[in-house]
């Protein structure tokens, strides 16, 4: 079969239209998991993959699945799939992006009159981002049977609403969640890094994912005047936190090449400039390729814990919330991602992801891989986070190589 097009303006409009849900003073996109904001992009999606001759359901955990028929209902579908949930300061692509290049392909493949013998399914996965609701990945994660639906639901953000109230709250808490066969699953995503501009390449051919560790941390001290407290018997948890701050950024480094290290949510209690704060609660997001490596990060912190609590005079709690080891992609699904490429014409390099996917995930219950398209200075988990129409394009004409190379088509 020829190469076939897909309707670069059509993905790029959809885009823009989804990114006006959530849309921030700065251009980006604020659409964090089960909010109202998040049910709209849902029904959004909804409106469209039915208009797009789809059938839709969703799980237990609020995954969202199109399907799309093939010739032959007995072979497992050929899945593509991303998130639409939103960082707090967020981008209109991280997650958006593969959700609409799916779509792009089966509105192309509509276009074009072409069947395949695997059904199709489009998936949304529920709160990828992990900033509502920790961990991330969740629904990608309970679908492959990671954790069980039970944890999942319990899971609660910072005011206390959990996963499964929250899902009950906006409709979409459904029946059941994976334990079926899927033949393949594609994942379409700007790389959210600076390799791919930086050569000039279109493609990266996702070989893997790094590994990561999330931690949340407490530590506590003692709340007491500011003023009349003399320095000497302060227990100041900020003092003790500011110490694992630095600690964990000097891990990152010492743990080159791959380390990646970083304190993101820090909440001081109780907050008020004349009390010496009682208590710290901070996260630590630490990643490496290397699965042994992210151990040895592991150990490290918490000697920089009993360290840092003993000086200051805290007590402390840590508690990993996530561990998601190294994963390689399947070489067959890697390879239909580099054949897209290749027969497109695009120029591509092989590339690790430095970011959790949903992939990795579904890599644990099916053959998978991920295309990453570049994004403008490299910059994601940001408002201005911007990719261009073209390479948007050529993202998706892979995906659309590589879901048929996968579904097989006449
Ligand atoms: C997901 O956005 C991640 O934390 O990598
Ligand atoms: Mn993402
Ligand atoms: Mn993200």
């Amino acid at each position: 079969m020829d190469n076939l097009t897909i309707d670069g303006k059509r993905l790029w409009d959809s885009l823009m239209e989804m990114a006006r849900i959530g849309a921030t003073a700065k251009g980006g996109v604020c659409r964090l998991a089960l909010t109202d904001l998040d049910l709209e992009s849902r029904r959004l999606f909804t409106r469209w993959c039915e208009e797009a001759g789809c059938s839709v359901s969703f799980d237990a955990m609020g995954n969202i699945f199109a399907c799309r028929p093939g010739r032959n209902p007995e072979l497992p579908p050929v899945m593509a799939g991303s998130h639409l949930d939103s960082q707090p300061t967020g981008g209109k692509f991280d997650g958006a992006y593969g959700v609409l290049a799916g779509l792009e392909v089966i509105r192309s493949l509509n276009d074009h009159g072409v069947e395949t013998e695997a059904p199709l399914e489009l998936a949304v996965w529920t709160n990828e981002e992990g900033s509502r609701f920790a961990p991330s990945m969740i629904g990608s994660a309970a679908f492959a049977g990671a954790y069980d639906l039970d944890f999942a639901h319990r899971c609660a953000d910072i005011d206390g609403k959990t996963i499964g109230e929250e899902l009950a709250r906006i409709g979409y808490l459904g029946e059941g969640c994976g334990g079926r066969p899927v033949g393949a699953y594609f994942e379409a995503h700007i790389e959210q890094g600076p390799i791919l501009e930086a050569e000039g390449k279109t493609i990266g051919v996702v070989t893997g994912a790094q590994a990561q560790r999330w931690y949340e941390i407490t530590l506590t001290g003692q709340e007491s005047h500011a003023g009349p407290t003399p320095m000497a018997r302060r227990k100041d948890a900020l003092v003790g936190a500011a110490a694992v701050v630095t600690a964990v950024n000097r891990i990152g480094q010492d743990f080159q090449p791959g380390a990646c290290s970083t304190v993101g949510m820090m909440e001081v209690r109780p907050n008020s400039r004349n009390v010496i704060p009682g208590e710290v609660f901070l996260t630590v997001d630490f990643r490496h390729p290397d699965d042994g490596r992210l151990a040895e990060m592991d150990e490290e912190l918490r000697g920089v814990l009993e360290t840092v609590a003993k000086d200051a005079k805290l007590a402390f709690e840590i508690e990993q919330v996530m561990l998601v080891e190294a994963v390689p992609f399947e070489e067959s699904c890697v390879a239909a991602v580099r054949n897209g490429a290749e027969r497109y014409d695009h120029a591509w390099r092989e590339i690790v992801s430095g970011a959790g996917h949903d992939a990795i995930y579904m890599a644990q219950v099916a053959p998978a891989a991920m295309i990453f398209v570049p994004c403008e200075d490299g910059i994601s988990h940001n408002e201005i986070e911007n990719a261009t129409p073209e390479d948007l394009a050529a993202g998706c004409e892979v995906l659309l190589h590589a879901v048929l190379e996968k579904a097989g088509a006449r």
